[in-house]
């Protein structure tokens, strides 16, 4: 049994998501790491090699390839092969790089989203096509017919993100096969960013990398995967591209050129180990994620000018404030003392992100400031 409800002071570590409100009488729930502490087996891994006290220029080794493999088959069923792996720094580095290898006039991604799939192709120079993505058996899904329509003869590439921050959405497998033959259709590339992939709540979902889906669409793919999110060890900076199709794989490559470099020393010991030996743990997140998911629902719920569509995974929820009449509901609620993701970068300004993966006593005293903030409002009327 790990101890979720144990509290971890954030405030002495540079952390990013609590300094932002340093000094401040604000509980921040917005960049996407949770307040725990990372699982045991990667605390120990990482301290011993510390201890080795050998830091030098370092490879990723066998062995971590191997378990690497050994996690994508047993967690998605897809069988990779070892020379598909590209280690990189991060995902969102990772996007960046996609975009400049694939080229293209234009990007297609949908809204809304995680801002770098707007950032990254506008940072190569090209302009982005967002789908805005619609509500459909009270959950976020892509628009397919919008999509294809949108097609241009310019545009090379698809970003997709799978599950999807912020929507929470997982897609399913008829969904994918739509997107896979939409894509290859029109002979487009799919970067697929599956960083949230092992954070899906709903028991027995399970997670289908669309590269997986068969062999032709295998070839058009970018994977993007990483330990960061599951195991919360966001700061070690560890991803990897998944990339079947070896021309692909070397624009890739060649768009890395010499200015990313591979992963951190330390950035390999924790993957190794979180894949490992990390899945009690993970088991029993998820367990308390979506705990916790279910009290940010029921507190929805009890507020009519609040909704939030289904999800089913990530510890992110977003949430439509528009009912609230407020100019910014990002604004409204930092004020009463919370401090969530403004929606306006993801797509839509009437919208908070809120990230649920913390304590749930810190969750409860969040839910209570933005019960008093709108109870606030009521007042005023
Ligand atoms: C969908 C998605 N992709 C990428 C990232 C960031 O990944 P990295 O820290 O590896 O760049 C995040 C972080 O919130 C995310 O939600």
């Amino acid at each position: 049994m790990y101890n979720f409800d144990e509290p971890l002071d954030r405030t002495k570590s540079s952390c990013e998501k609590w300094d932002k409100y340093k000094g401040a009488d604000v509980i921040p729930a917005w960049v996407a790491d949770m307040d725990f502490k990372s699982p045991p087996c990667v605390i120990e891994a990482l301290q011993e090699r510390v201890l080795e006290g050998a830091f030098g220029y370092t490879a990723v080794d066998d062995e971590t390839i191997d378990v690497i493999i050994s996690f994508v088959k047993k967690h998605y069923g897809w069988e990779i092969q070892k020379e598909w792996l590209v280690f990189t720094h991060g995902v969102v580095t990772s996007m960046n790089i996609a975009c400049k290898a694939v080229g293209g006039e234009s990007v297609l991604t949908t809204t809304p989203i995680y801002p770098h799939f707007i950032k990254a192709p506008k940072n190569a120079g090209q302009s982005v096509i967002a789908i805005p993505m619609i509500e459909k058996e009270h959950r976020w899904t892509i628009d397919f017919e919008l999509l294809e329509r949108s097609i241009t003869s310019t545009c090379k590439l698809f970003m997709l993100c799978n599950p999807y921050n912020p929507a929470g959405t997982v897609l399913s497998r008829v969904e994918l096969e739509k997107l896979s033959s939409i894509c290859l259709k029109h002979d487009l590339i799919v970067c697929s960013d599956e960083i949230h992939a092992d954070l899906i709540l709903t028991p027995n979902l399970k997670h289908i990398p669309i590269a997986s889906l068969s062999e032709e669409m295998a070839q058009k793919s970018i994977t993007l995967m990483a330990p960061s999110k599951t195991f919360n060890i966001a700061g070690l900076q560890a991803s990897f591209a998944i990339i079947p199709n070896p021309k692909l794989r070397a624009s890739f490559e060649k768009a890395m050129g010499n200015t990313v470099g591979g992963v951190n020393l330390l950035a390999i010991t924790a993957t190794k180990a979180a894949y490992m030996y990390g899945e009690p743990w993970l088991e029993e997140l998820r367990v308390y994620l979506k705990e916790n998911l279910s009290m940010v629902e029921a507190f929805v719920a009890s507020n009519p000018k609040l909704k939030l569509l289904h999800q089913d995974a990530t510890f992110l929820a977003w949430i439509d404030a528009s009912a609230l009449h407020v100019k910014s509901p990002y604004a409204f609620f930092l004020e009463h003392g919370v401090g969530l993701s403004d929606g306006k970068p993801f797509g839509d300004e009437n919208f908070v992100r809120l990230n649920f993966g913390t304590t749930k006593k810190l969750l409860q005293e969040i839910l209570h400031r933005m019960q008093n903030a709108m109870d606030s409002l009521q007042k005023t009327l």
